[in-house]
């Protein structure tokens, strides 16, 4: 898939069509990252920015901030942003040949999640080369095993219907209609778009190839209405999730 393509070609529904982790984390994980990191001296890179979504907890709290994307339509939407210390970049993260100035922080909230896994790996690996020595980065990316949950709790919600695992109609797990080497990679058809799922044991191989030391991975909670069209009655924890992962250039 053309990256570049699909996302301007998103940028004008943004809001309606892609899933908001800001306004959907339960638990404010992630303002607690961003305190966490906040420093009036430091630089931050917030990679594949989309619309500027994170800006508001990243351009008071830093010096300067570089927000990247592959997309020109979602840049100029996020330069509409009131900040006056963010500069911009159309670049790919994917390609081995991106050069930036190394920050002290970068965030990159779901956007290694490709279907072709060694651009994945690029991107983490581009990533930790943006970084200092020493700096951090907060990275959120889909959850396998987040999406395999709800489907068992889907099943259990039509076992308490009356309706046998056979009977679900299809439709409900079109999330899985990968072939056998797509699923066995954690590609997952989100609104039909193949998207990369992780497990927290493959983050933690990826990652240490990449040269970055995990410091926390954490879940980012969502209601369960951001799985099923409402929320059923009696569902609680443990909720869906993105993982969020904290990690180091040493
Ligand atoms: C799901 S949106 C997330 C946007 C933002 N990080 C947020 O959380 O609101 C994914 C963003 O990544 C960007 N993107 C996808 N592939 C990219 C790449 N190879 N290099 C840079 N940006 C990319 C898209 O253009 C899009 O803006």
């Amino acid at each position: 898939m053309n990256q570049e393509k699909h996302w301007n070609t998103i940028a004008p529904s943004y809001e309606a069509e892609i899933f908001d982790v800001f306004k959907s984390d339960r638990n404010r994980i992630l303002p607690r990252y961003f305190k966490k990191h906040a420093n009036k001296l430091h630089h931050a890179i917030d990679f594949g920015c989309g619309v500027g979504k994170a800006f508001p907890y990243l351009a008071p709290v830093f010096k300067g901030v570089l927000a990247l994307d592959i997309s020109e339509e979602c840049l100029s939407t996020a330069m509409q942003r009131p900040y006056k210390n963010i500069s911009f970049k159309h670049a790919d993260l994917s390609s081995p040949r991106l050069k930036i100035a190394p920050a002290d922080f970068a965030f990159c909230c779901n956007v290694i999640m490709l279907p072709e896994v060694d651009k994945n790996n690029l991107m983490f690996r581009n990533i930790q080369k943006s970084l200092k020595k020493g700096g951090n980065a907060v990275l959120v990316v889909p959850s396998l095993e987040s999406v395999l949950y709800a489907s068992w709790q889907l099943i259990r919600l039509y076992k308490k219907e009356g309706v046998s695992v056979k009977k679900i109609p299809a439709t409900e797990f079109d999330y899985f209609k990968a072939g056998k080497r797509e699923l066995v990679q954690g590609i997952i058809h989100i609104n039909g778009v193949p998207t990369k799922h992780y497990l927290q044991t493959e983050l933690e191989v990826l990652l240490k190839e990449a040269g970055l030391t995990i410091t926390a991975i954490e879940k980012i909670e969502y209601d369960w209405n951001t799985e099923f069209d409402s929320s059923p009655r009696g569902m609680t924890a443990p909720y869906p999730w993105d993982w969020l992962v904290e990690c180091r250039k040493k």
